[in-house]
């Protein structure tokens, strides 16, 4: 369930829309099924009528020295364009079906007077002031949203809501700019930029008195929150049955990293460090949260910004561990020279060089060999400005060395829930007693996606549960060893729970009980 968004808002909500709408001074006009003469300048009217067909191809009748039954609920003057202003204003005006015109025409499109403009088609009487009348046959195609909604409300195809002026600026600075094919384009692009949001999982266990972990979920570059819901599965509550998830929508749907937004990129007023540290506040004071037990996970662009947390000097320690998969993580190497197999430093582009707060950080990485978009063997120059992208063995071996750990991994085979992909798991750490601190699976053979069955068939398994375990053993790094396979033999492990949990080298999937449930949260309330 989903009941609370925590909005920012960094671009101010346009609540007015800028068109230019230039004035049509020689009104085309197209008339068919008789001419109405009283439009040809003739001081008095002297035909009934004719059809007539206006800029935006709408049909009127018209009538001339005919008023209309019914009451006007609007007039509007001229512009010194005769009759034929009645007609582009009616067009602008929601709703206006029908108008009399009282006023001269000293020309074709000249002349000056009111226009009483309706909204409901009425009977033709004589009425000699007034100069002509009209109903609407059919409607034109009105032009979005200027001028027809000019001084109302807009509702663009992406579902923003827009009040319309036309004809004005808007005062404020300018953020971002682009060339959109029109302004409903404007209106989407513009709502994207003001989407920086994150939609709150809350547990279906979460107890106002008890503190529950907090997941930060971020998805790939142009996903949604939405999108990394769907994903990962957090809100299954076998799969999560502890944590409040944050889906967080990036602003203009990338994070920092990605060397298109921020902050080299367009977007290079976005503070995106900034704004995780806003939501963390924010979280923290609306909920009941275990701030020891604060994980980030992400996919693709979202992944990467796993790496720029897990740098930063403070954000890695507020977090506990990181679960980025095919985390697409640039370095701040300029392109085109560097090997992505010894880059250095591996950086990030928000980074330097990456100081994490603490030599301990728990970091798993899932990738797939055959990653399309994060080449797992790196890419010397990708994005824009183009940046080095390491090959991830070196990404991961980095991340073991800066911490301290001995080079050598603990390699296992797992289960793959595809016969034609494989799962090799690799964990560092054991030399200092924390065998899996960095632990990264190689999925052979699978692609730039979150591996889950559910939402992808061909999964070589399901992430989440492997991240939700993660988490909880790592969580508390005084912990004794949670699995050393020289102590142990293979295929035995403790869990967060203090159980003893066994396996031969195949994959488990932890589908806990009720019971089991029950008793994971239990022990998170004991904390
Ligand atoms: C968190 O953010 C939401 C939405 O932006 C706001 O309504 C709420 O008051 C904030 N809560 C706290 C404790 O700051
Ligand atoms: C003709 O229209 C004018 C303007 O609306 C109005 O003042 C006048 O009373 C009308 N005359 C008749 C005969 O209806
Ligand atoms: C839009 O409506 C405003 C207020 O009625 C008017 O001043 C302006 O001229 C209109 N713009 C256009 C382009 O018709
Ligand atoms: C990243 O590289 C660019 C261009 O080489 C440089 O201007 C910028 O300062 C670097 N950023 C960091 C955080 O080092
Ligand atoms: C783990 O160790 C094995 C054996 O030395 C090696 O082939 C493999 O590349 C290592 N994996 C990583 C991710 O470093
Ligand atoms: C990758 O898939 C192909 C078939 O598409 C298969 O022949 C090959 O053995 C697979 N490789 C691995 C490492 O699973
Ligand atoms: C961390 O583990 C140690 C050793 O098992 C234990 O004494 C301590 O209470 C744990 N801390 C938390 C916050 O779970």
């Amino acid at each position: 369930m989903t009941i609370h968004s925590f909005w920012r808002r960094l671009a101010a909500l346009a609540v007015s829309a800028t068109a230019v709408y230039a004035q049509t001074s020689t009104p085309s006009r197209t008339w068919t099924g008789g001419v109405a003469t009283c439009t040809n300048g003739l001081a008095t009217p002297s035909s009934p009528g004719g059809t007539y067909s206006d800029n935006y191809g709408a049909l009127w009748n018209v009538e001339c020295g005919q008023d209309l039954t019914g009451a006007a609920y609007t007039n509007l003057g001229t512009n010194n364009q005769g009759i034929y202003s009645c007609f582009q204003n009616c067009d602008r005006l929601v709703g206006c079906t029908a108008f009399a015109y009282i006023g001269t025409v000293t020309g074709v499109s000249s002349g000056s007077g009111h226009c009483y403009h309706r909204t409901q088609a009425g009977s033709y009487y004589l009425n000699n002031t007034v100069y002509a009348a009209a109903n609407l046959i059919s409607n034109g195609t009105p032009q979005l949203p200027c001028p027809y909604y000019n001084g109302t409300t807009f509702t663009n195809s992406d579902g923003s809501v827009w009040q319309v002026f036309c004809g004005f600026d808007v005062s404020g600075t300018t953020i971002s700019g682009g060339s959109p094919a029109d302004m409903p384009g404007c209106m989407t692009a513009c709502n994207a930029l003001i989407l920086e949001y994150v939609d709150i999982y809350i547990l279906e266990f979460y107890n106002i008195n008890s503190a529950s972990p907090l997941i930060f979920a971020f998805p790939g570059n142009g996903e949604t929150a939405t999108n990394i819901e769907g994903e990962t599965g957090l809100d299954d509550s076998i799969v999560n049955p502890y944590a409040v998830v944050a889906y967080v929508n990036g602003y203009a749907l990338g994070f920092a990293s990605n060397p298109a937004y921020s902050p080299q990129g367009q977007y290079s007023f976005v503070d995106d460090i900034g704004f995780i540290q806003a939501l963390i506040t924010n979280i923290t004071s609306s909920y009941c949260i275990d701030t020891g037990r604060i994980f980030a996970t992400g996919h693709s662009n979202g992944g990467g910004f796993c790496g720029v947390l897990a740098c930063h000097p403070t954000l890695s320690n507020t977090f506990a561990a990181f679960a980025p998969n095919s985390g697409a993580f640039y370095t701040n190497n300029t392109g085109g020279s560097q090997d992505p197999t010894t880059v250095e430093p591996v950086n990030t582009p928000v980074e330097a060089l990456c100081l994490p707060g603490r030599n301990n950080v728990p970091i798993l990485e899932f990738h797939g060999t055959n990653d399309g978009t994060i080449s797992y063997l790196g890419t010397g120059n990708r994005g824009s400005p183009g940046k080095v992208v390491p090959s991830i063995p070196h990404w991961v071996q980095d991340w073991v060395l800066r911490q301290g750990y001995d080079s050598t991994n603990y390699t296992t085979s797992l289960t793959s829930l595809n016969v034609y992909m494989q799962v090799t798991r690799y964990q560092f750490g054991g030399d200092a007693g924390q065998l899996g601190i960095i632990t990264h699976y190689m999925l052979s053979n699978w692609t730039h996606n979150w591996p889950n069955p559910a939402s992808t068939s061909s999964s070589p398994l399901n992430a989440a549960p492997i991240v939700m375990d993660f988490f909880y053993r790592w969580t508390n790094t005084t912990r004794p060893p949670t699995y050393n396979p020289l102590e142990h033999g293979l295929g035995v492990f403790v869990d967060f729970l203090g159980n003893i949990q066994y396996y031969d080298g195949f994959l488990i999937v932890i589908q806990p009980s009720d019971e089991q449930q029950q008793l994971r949260q239990y022990a998170i309330i004991n904390a």
